[in-house]
């Protein structure tokens, strides 16, 4: 077993706390950070994050501070904020971090207005650091409660990703390292925008036959549009690919996938995600197709939930548009 090493997670949501409980069984020296201090009080008094982790208890050997100079001295800097908020918290952070520490991006989105991935963000407020992403099929609750999970670890530099997979791998959750971070966070990103429109198609009843459809040829969309980023196509039919996205389309913990329900039952887009909290395909989806388009790659399912979302697209007609599309070969 590893010795024991400093990690600190920024974020002490549902993915944040999951992961200081693997990290803290482990044995290691874990803090927590939030930038709110409600959310860290009510985790002190109770015990638990009750609103998404309810019965999960936190070990009492993890820190929880709002004080942002936690990152000091970290071997691991772990970013567990939902993906709009990444370049303002790693800004805060950037004062205190030292030059050896690892960043491991853990966030799921792109960002609006320069399209970049997290760990393009990061690495431009820590030019200095590795950086590491870990991405893959991975609900907070299931992990939280000792089910069994695993995901990929994709960093440039090969010696980080066996570090971070060592630090976090025990029998609970299994770390397999890849060199492809693009393919890695690009799978993460957009899978939440396919949810999105899978959940959309079970909110209007329609069938499994619709939703099988819908994932293989949302996984053919969001390979290619990984591959014309510089992404390994095999990475898309691996845990942080194919994994990630079955999970996220099939599972009521999936909040884009939840927010695609009520959608698909009549709701507003916006009250949907108002009534569902973090919902980062949302936002995702617009970025996605700006980026699909800039490069020319053909993503209609992301053009359609788009249309859905943004553009007042009635949910049925967006199926019926999908599968009017001209047929062609696979
Ligand atoms: N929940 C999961 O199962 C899971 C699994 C894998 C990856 N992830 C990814 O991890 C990230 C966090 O997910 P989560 O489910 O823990 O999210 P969450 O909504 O529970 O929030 C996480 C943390 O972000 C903080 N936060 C919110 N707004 C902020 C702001 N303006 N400034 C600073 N901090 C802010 C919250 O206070 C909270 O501590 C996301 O990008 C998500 O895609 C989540």
């Amino acid at each position: 077993m590893m010795k024991p090493i400093k990690i600190t997670i920024l974020g002490s949501g549902g993915w944040g706390l999951a992961l200081a409980c693997t990290s803290s069984r482990l044995g290691h020296d874990v803090t927590v950070w939030s930038k709110f201090s409600d959310e860290i009080e009510a985790i002190k008094r109770t015990g638990e994050l009750k609103a998404k982790l309810p019965g999960v208890q936190i070990p009492k050997s993890v820190d929880l501070t709002t004080d942002i100079s936690c990152v000091s001295g970290a071997d691991i800097i772990l970013v567990g904020i939902p993906s709009q908020f990444v370049r303002s918290v790693c800004e805060q952070a950037k004062p205190y971090t030292d030059e050896g520490s690892i960043l491991l991006s853990t966030a799921k989105g792109l960002e609006d207005g320069t399209l970049k991935r997290m760990s393009e963000i990061i690495t431009e407020t820590f030019p200095g650091n590795t950086v590491a992403v870990m991405s893959g099929p991975s609900h907070a609750e299931e992990l939280g409660r000792g089910i069994p999970t695993a995901v990929a670890v994709a960093s440039k530099e090969r010696a980080a990703a066996e570090f971070i997979q060592r630090a976090f791998s025990d029998n609970v959750l299994r770390l397999y390292v890849n060199d492809d971070v693009i393919g890695c966070e690009i799978g993460g990103a957009v899978k939440n925008v396919i949810a999105l429109c899978c959940g959309v198609l079970d909110g209007l009843g329609l069938g499994d036959n619709s939703k099988a459809a819908l994932i293989t040829r949302g996984l053919s969309e969001i390979t290619r549009l990984g591959v014309a980023l510089g992404g390994k196509p095999k990475t898309f039919a691996g845990l942080a690919g194919l994994g990630d996205l079955v999970v996220t389309c099939t599972s009521m913990h999936s909040r884009n996938y939840r927010a695609g329900i009520l959608i698909g039952q009549g709701v507003e887009p916006e009250e949907a995600v108002r009534r569902t909290g973090t919902v980062e395909g949302y936002g995702c989806a617009r970025v996605t197709r700006k980026l699909a388009r800039k490069l020319g790659v053909e993503m209609p399912i992301t053009e359609e939930i788009n249309e859905i979302l943004f553009e007042n697209q009635p949910v049925r007609q967006g199926i019926i548009d999908l599968m009017s599309r001209p047929i062609g070969e696979e």
